[in-house]
């Protein structure tokens, strides 16, 4: 009786472990349909974000004051273009079609870009007020290629993995020049009014 007993709690106790286990197993395959719809959702916001870049970029070239910042701004173009274009390859490497929609993160931020144009068009700190506004953008991208990346690894893409780390290793070069004409300007500024003091 005893035995009998033993033998119907071992049957259970192991039917229970098939049943969880295919559990597990309907669960990660939900989990990475899940993940696959949020990286191609994601992709498609960046792909949007650096449309709207290659048209607000231009602005920027033209408004910048110093040859250096409108030479880093129009660098900085041209490969926000090769940009949009290899994130038609991320999307074809894992046999996707991107959806684009508006990125209003970016449109944000590309509103108060011009905001500052226009406030600082006379004024001496209008470069500043550029590089300001283009590093955030920068931040915006370096956010959101970091996280595509991690996802895009987590779900085993190698190739999506490298070409978006190309895009993110230009975006962090980007921020980093900028980063450096802000410097240099700041220090010459200084520079400046010791002298005319
Ligand atoms: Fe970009
Ligand atoms: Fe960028």
């Amino acid at each position: 009786m005893a035995k009998q007993r033993t033998n119907q709690n071992q049957r259970s106790a192991s039917s229970r472990a098939k049943t969880s286990s295919e559990n597990e197993n309907g669960n990660e395959q939900q989990m990475d349909n899940d993940l696959h719809k949020l990286f191609l959702d994601e992709l498609g916001d960046i792909y949007n974000a650096e449309q709207q870049l290659t048209k607000a970029l231009p602005k920027m070239v033209k408004a910048a004051r110093t040859s250096e910042l409108q030479e880093a701004f129009q660098g900085h173009l041209d490969e926000t273009r090769k940009q949009v274009t290899r994130l038609e390859q991320v999307a074809k490497s894992v046999e996707e079609k991107l959806e684009p929609h508006t990125c209003e993160a970016m449109k944000g931020l590309i509103e108060e870009a011009e905001e500052l144009m226009e406030d600082n068009e006379d004024s001496s700190a209008l470069d500043a007020a550029l590089i300001a506004a283009a590093q955030k953008v920068e931040h915006y991208e370096i956010a959101t290629y970091g996280t595509l990346i991690a996802w895009a690894r987590q779900m085993g893409h190698d190739e999506a993995v490298d070409l978006l780390e190309e895009t993110l290793q230009e975006e962090k070069a980007a921020d980093e020049k900028l980063m450096s004409i802000s410097e240099s300007a700041n220090q010459e500024g200084q520079r400046e009014q010791t002298r005319s003091k």
